[in-house]
């Protein structure tokens, strides 16, 4: 740490930061546009002025950038200083001259950087009078809306776009006072990540165009803390609702495992919530079985004392599990069952992979990666997994993660790591080592040393010489090709080499033996005194989760239903087409006589049931997931459904009411299910804990979903009546559906 003086006061900052990072983190309102935490500093935007001075006996100082200048020992600045401020409100008047007058509709509004510095800078009245800049617009695909006129020029797009996330296809284009950030002609935007720019840009020219479908203030949205379902990462989200729609989702800042930033299957890969395929009522009838067509349509309650005799005697009866639904719901359904007849609901084989990775990780000595470990590691070899397409966002670390070796020459230079301009100019195009063995090219291959593509075993068998030549102790492989033999050489040595060395794999290429050899390059690392670390990818969002419950597969269900004997089959959030072979299922569905499917759309298994149950989207639920790391993680409901929608523990829940079961009426919230889980299931212990419960507010208020408003009021409800609705209870949860609380 060291000591600088901000308008006379003494501060403690962190040596080699700089100081407008400094001064943020101190609480100072320095306006700032072009740099941006991620993306370091550039010095484009001129507005982040601070006055330096030389010593006590300095009164006149000297203007400068604060993104620009690395913190020293005992420097004297000056954030309030007269002339500092003033030559802030002709940076933004200057920036603000051709920004047109369109805030009451533009998308940014409630969001905008640009009206926060705007204002915070005192800039509140337009002096120029002529004609302003104008451009044409572009196309940009589905996701993102394009509207020039309100850029100020402050390059983030194009540094997040190509030099961040590796784009081509946006640039900057012309000169001077035409500066435009666009394609070189319509087009979808290519990159996977594009979707970051409607976050990245400090105005409104990249917008939300999923959100501008069905728009509403953002200051009206109800949010809440969420994660992404669509890998196993488990990025942290904000998805936000209005009048029972979802209409967007937000990064949500965590530190080591997104970050700022989200794939655009994470941050699009929405509307299914909204979409009319949604199982919005519970259905019972011989729907696809042979039925006369006519679905009746039953309320919640009554469909559950229909279904109450099913459970009595509980021997008949087996679970289908889900790795894309809550260790709670799952925990319940097993609860319902019983332990000896709950199935995992994966295949058999890709149970097996996802129970080698937890016994892996189990095993040590190499640690999980997070993602944030992965970003700072300085050699990584990939073995059979396609990243950028089962786990888009690790391949964003991994883009980061090659500059880790070129940067250490490049500050043994003296230039500092946020100096981004200056380390991009020197490094060029260095690359650390990045090694890729997958069966297909990648989309990661431009950016790797050396690539690989063989068939899974042949992959594995790299890997195991690659831990040979690591450690002699590993066994040796023989007979391998003279060019996998000398890659093989070389990938050892640069891992043996490097400070953070990481090896990733995954269930992608369906093979264990790529999996134990990543292992075994990781614990050879180990044993040669490197730091190594493993990273798996998983198939779904609570693969992990699902593995550490420990319930037997898809085939050991099927089974068990041939032996006799099993006359009901309750089947969470899974359909069996998409996980064995259809005659196989077919077979399955076809002897037994009840089938009940809990589930939010429509899959050809709910096309099987006898009872559908509509369940709540992620949106509407709550529960805890494990990620690929390993890491438990709490999402929050944003929204209460219409009509009989439930959460899927909510209808399992039910079931074991109904039936008059232990479980059913003792268990009043999803934190009941938890603790109930984390008491039977050692491995689950910790999982109560990782997030604040009911009572957790200081004040003994709840956190509330919706933004304040001055008025306290909405006009949802205004065309029937000017009282506001009750909201909904939320018990056990430490937030509330209201603009009320702490
Ligand atoms: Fe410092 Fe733009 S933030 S110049």
């Amino acid at each position: 740490m060291t000591t600088i003086y901000i308008d006379d006061k003494p501060y403690e900052v962190r040596e080699g930061s700089n100081l407008l990072h400094a001064c943020l983190g101190l609480g100072f309102d320095i306006p700032y546009f072009c740099w941006h935490p991620a993306l370091h500093s550039v010095g484009s935007c001129r507005l982040c002025a601070v006055k330096q001075f030389k010593d006590e006996k300095d009164s006149r100082g000297r203007i400068v950038m604060s993104c620009m200048t690395p913190v020293s020992e005992n420097m004297r600045i000056s954030v309030d200083d007269e002339e500092v401020r003033r030559f802030r409100a002709g940076i933004i008047e200057l920036l603000m001259m051709n920004h047109p007058h369109d805030c009451p509709v533009c998308d940014e509004g409630g969001e905008c950087h640009l009206q926060d510095m705007t204002l915070m800078t005192g800039h509140v009245y337009r002096r120029f009078r002529y004609k302003k800049r104008t451009f044409r617009n572009q196309y940009l695909g589905p996701f993102l809306n394009h509207e020039m006129n309100r850029c100020i020029h402050c390059y983030r797009c194009v540094r997040f776009y190509r030099d961040y996330a590796g784009g081509r296809d946006l640039d900057a284009f012309a000169s001077h006072h035409f500066v435009y950030f666009g394609r070189l002609e319509d087009g979808v935007l290519e990159n996977r990540f594009s979707g970051n720019l409607a976050e990245v840009c400090p105005t409104g020219v990249f917008t939300d165009k999923t959100l501008k479908r069905h728009y509403t203030r953002k200051w009206d949205l109800q949010t809440a803390p969420s994660l992404c379902v669509h890998c196993s990462l488990g990025c942290n989200t904000i998805p936000g609702e209005r009048y029972g729609t979802l209409r967007r989702i937000l990064n949500r800042y965590h530190s080591e495992i997104n970050g700022y930033f989200l794939c655009d299957r994470g941050r699009f890969g929405y509307e299914f919530v909204n979409h009319h395929s949604r199982i919005r009522k519970p259905v019972t009838g011989k729907k696809g079985r042979g039925g006369n067509g006519s679905i009746p349509v039953t309320e919640g309650d009554e469909v559950l004392s229909s279904l109450a005799p099913l459970f009595h005697y509980g021997a008949g009866v087996i679970g289908i599990g889900s790795p894309r639904s809550s260790l709670e719901a799952n925990y319940a359904l097993r609860t319902l069952v019983g332990p000896e007849r709950f199935y995992s609901g994966m295949s058999g084989k890709e149970a097996a992979l996802v129970n080698a990775i937890t016994e892996i990780y189990a095993a040590g000595p190499a640690p999980s990666a997070t993602l944030r470990d992965v970003a700072s590691s300085d050699a990584v070899l990939i073995l059979g997994e396609d990243v950028m397409n089962t786990a888009p966002m690790l391949g964003l670390a991994l883009r980061q993660s090659i500059r880790n070796q070129p940067m250490e020459a490049v500050k043994k230079m003296g230039i500092h790591e946020w100096n981004d301009a200056a380390v991009r100019i020197i490094m060029q195009d260095e690359k650390g080592p990045l090694f890729i063995a997958s069966p297909q090219a990648t989309l990661l291959d431009r950016l790797s040393r050396e690539t690989y593509n063989a068939a899974p075993d042949d992959i594995a068998r790299l890997g195991f010489a690659v831990a040979h030549d690591v450690d002699h102790t590993a066994p040796a492989v023989h007979d391998l090709p003279r060019d996998a033999r000398a890659l093989a050489r070389t990938i050892a040595e640069e891992l043996k080499n490097a400070e953070r060395p990481l090896v990733i794999t995954g269930t992608g290429c369906g093979s264990m033996s790529v999996i134990k050899a990543a292992a075994n390059v990781a614990w050879a690392l180990c044993r040669a005194g490197r730091p190594a670390s493993l990273c798996f990818t998983a198939p779904e969002c609570n693969s992990l989760g699902m593995g550490l419950m420990g319930a037997g597969s898809l085939e050991k269900a099927f089974e068990a239903v041939e032996q006799g004997g099993i006359e009901t089959a309750v089947i969470l959030e899974n359909d069996l087409y998409r996980r064995a072979d259809e005659k196989v299922v077919d077979k399955f569905l076809e002897s037994i006589q009840n089938i009940i499917v809990i589930d939010a759309v429509e899959t050809r298994t709910t096309g099987r049931a006898d009872t559908v149950l509509p369940s709540a989207s992620f949106a509407e639920s709550q529960g805890t997931m494990v990620n690929n790391e390993g890491r438990a993680q709490r999402f929050f409901r944003v929204f209460v459904p219409d009509g009989t929608i439930k959460e899927n523990w909510e209808w399992v829940r039910g079931m074991l009411s109904a039936s008059g079961r232990v479980g059913g009426e003792s268990w009043k919230t999803l934190n009941d299910i938890t603790a109930a889980l984390a008491e039977e299931m050692d491995r689950f212990a910790p999982v109560p804990g990782i997030t604040p419960a009911e009572g957790f507010p200081v004040t003994g208020q709840k956190v509330p979903r919706q933004s304040h408003r001055y008025s306290g009021r909405t006009a949802m409800s205004a065309d029937r009546t000017v009282h506001e609705p009750r909201p909904p209870d939320d018990p056990g949860s430490p937030l509330s559906f209201s603009m009320e609380g702490y």
